[in-house]
């Protein structure tokens, strides 16, 4: 759909395009010049492979500041995005014969890289009657002494679905039984968040398996710098050691400049990051009215993260298509508005919009996808 919409604007097609995940906003002044800082003083070479020091101090601080969360600079491996470090951890840990457990609707990725690690990825279905949250007797059911690893997201994307500190802990009571298990827990929109209850990290939540949860998070998407690629896990040593191990021998260090930018943004001003958080919160709140008046639209409220996952169901049997996809490729067509199938994120009968655009942008699309739903 991203390409179709690209094209799309290529030929000069008026689209709007609710498919991007990322934030509109530019990286902050501060964190651009500390990256400018940064090429002027050389530090243009190659870097250690798991991060500088200057950075693997500042996640330190990070973690301890936000998370009440202590970890060693050998417990800290800094990637090129949250995503290679999900996706050393699989390298890392799976192999043949493991099963991973992921929830549906899931990022797009996690599957994926759990079958590139030759691993299997157990899917168990939550929809929007559970609100997207996956409940401690489905996990009961899906766990077994197969399972190697538990992934956990929260805000979700694409549900912006957050667990609160309570479901944490009942979903740890579960994962306690199997000693085998690693949990990670991706905080990538830990401050992207506006919930009634507080972001917690699953380490925070369950501190007794703490020593068993690696936490992953990264600068992308709370300080606007999805091009720079910094992400970074924290947890225990030696499956840290494990992961540094397969990205030494595929990629070596994250960009030194980036990295520089990265401890900017880490140590600067979190009004910064408020302030990026409070339009969400408002797109958010214009999405979800939006969305509420489009005939068999039928939407459940996020707590975070910058996205909607309404059901859809009803709308595609009412324009007598038979999917998501179906009704993706008549809004593209009909609406000009890009956004993405519920089935890419294993939800069939749910489409994913990103609401990191302008609040004019976001009702002018919502206005052309309720007429056509309409029509
Ligand atoms: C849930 C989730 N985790 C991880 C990532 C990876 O982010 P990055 O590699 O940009 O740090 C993304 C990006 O889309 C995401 O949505």
């Amino acid at each position: 759909m991203l390409a179709r919409a690209t094209e799309f604007k290529r030929q000069g097609v008026d689209i709007i395009s609710l498919g991007a995940g990322e934030p509109d906003f530019d990286t902050p002044a501060p964190i651009r010049a500390a990256a400018v800082h940064a090429i002027e003083q050389g530090e243009t070479r190659y870097t250690p492979v798991d991060g500088t020091h200057q950075l693997k101090t500042a996640i330190q601080a990070k973690f301890q500041r936000d998370n009440a969360l202590a970890y060693t600079p050998e417990q800290i491996l800094v990637s090129s995005g949250g995503k290679q470090s999900l996706f050393n951890l699989c390298l890392a840990l799976l192999g043949p014969g493991d099963e991973a457990v992921v929830q549906a609707p899931y990022w797009v990725s996690y599957p994926e890289m759990v079958r590139l690690a030759d691993a299997k990825p157990v899917i168990i279905d939550t929809g929007i009657e559970q609100g997207f949250k996956l409940t401690p007797e489905q996990l009961a059911a899906a766990i077994s002494e197969r399972t190697r690893l538990v992934i956990l997201n929260s805000p979700s994307n694409p549900t912006g679905a957050c667990y609160s500190r309570e479901e944490m802990v009942a979903l740890g009571t579960v994962i306690a039984d199997f000693p085998d298990v690693v949990v990670v827990s991706d905080d990538i929109y830990e401050h992207i968040h506006w919930g009634k209850d507080p972001f917690v990290s699953f380490a925070t939540a369950c501190p007794a398996l703490a020593e068993r949860t690696v936490t992953v998070n990264g600068v992308s998407k709370a300080y606007a710098m999805t091009g720079w690629r910094i992400g970074y896990a924290a947890g225990p040593e030696w499956l840290i050691r494990g992961m540094k191990t397969v990205q030494s021998q595929s990629t070596s260090n994250p960009c030194s400049v980036s990295q520089a930018a990265a401890v900017a943004a880490l140590e600067g001003d979190p009004s910064v990051v408020a302030e990026m958080t409070r339009h969400y919160k408002a797109r958010h709140e214009a999405v979800i009215e939006g969305l509420s008046a489009i005939p068999g639209f039928e939407c459940h409220p996020g707590d975070g993260a910058f996205y909607a996952f309404p059901r859809v169901a009803e709308a595609v049997q009412r324009l007598g298509l038979s999917s998501d996809l179906e009704l993706a490729e008549r809004l593209i067509t009909d609406a000009r508005v890009a956004l993405v199938p519920g089935t890419a994120f294993g939800a069939p009968g749910y489409l994913r919009l990103s609401f990191a655009l302008s609040l004019d942008d976001l009702r002018e699309a919502l206005d052309r996808v309720k007429s056509a739903v309409m029509a």
